[in-house]
């Protein structure tokens, strides 16, 4: 028993050693999706606690990071999310895509199901209120107008949902 102890103690020292990167990465600002559209102060605070740990280049990271599987489940969320939205490099999509992401963005706020649920039993303040959301809600229809794809194609492709990347 006690070597089995010893070797669990051991084991788990080791995974210590296994650190993923954290995602601190540039930001270029040019890339930003600010440099589409300027988020009003309430859209940037709302989406700095609740969004832009998993959908920026930036991620502000907790002490328990550090204590492995931790970082690595917390990596593996930040890569997902990172890989379907990213609004640092916002700049870098083309108009179709700047679009429908923003129409999901809409989605997950109308159907609440951005932040993951899992993040919001950790980081209570990233609960939006209700006024939040609607600001979230109103921004990402501006940013839709002025990248300009929806009144182009008359919402044509609206039914491709299969392009979901
Ligand atoms: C803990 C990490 C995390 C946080 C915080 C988070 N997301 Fe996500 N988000 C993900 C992951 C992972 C995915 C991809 C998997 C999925 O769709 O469930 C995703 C997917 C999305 C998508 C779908 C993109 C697509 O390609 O269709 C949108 C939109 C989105 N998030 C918006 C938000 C918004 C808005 C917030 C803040 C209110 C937010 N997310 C907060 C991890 C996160």
């Amino acid at each position: 028993m006690k070597k089995f102890l010893i070797t669990l103690v051991f084991i788990f020292g080791v995974l210590q050693l296994i650190r993923p990167s954290k995602n601190m990465g540039l930001v270029n600002p040019v890339n930003s999706i600010e440099a589409k559209l300027p988020m009003p102060a309430i859209v940037k605070s709302s989406m700095q606690k609740a969004c832009f740990d998993c959908h920026s280049n930036n991620t502000r990271y907790p002490w328990y990071f550090d204590i492995q599987p931790i970082g690595w489940y917390l990596t593996n969320h930040v890569r997902d999310g990172k890989r379907h939205l990213n609004f640092d490099e916002f700049m870098t999509y083309n108009a179709k895509k700047m679009d429908h992401k923003m129409e999901e963005l809409i989605e997950s706020q109308t159907e609440g199901w951005m932040p993951l649920e899992s993040y919001t039993w950790i980081h209570s303040d990233a609960k939006l209120s209700q006024e939040e959301k609607n600001a979230i809600v109103d921004y990402a229809k501006k940013v839709r107008v002025a990248v300009g794809y929806m009144n182009q194609n008359n919402g044509e492709d609206k039914e491709k949902r299969e392009d979901r990347d």
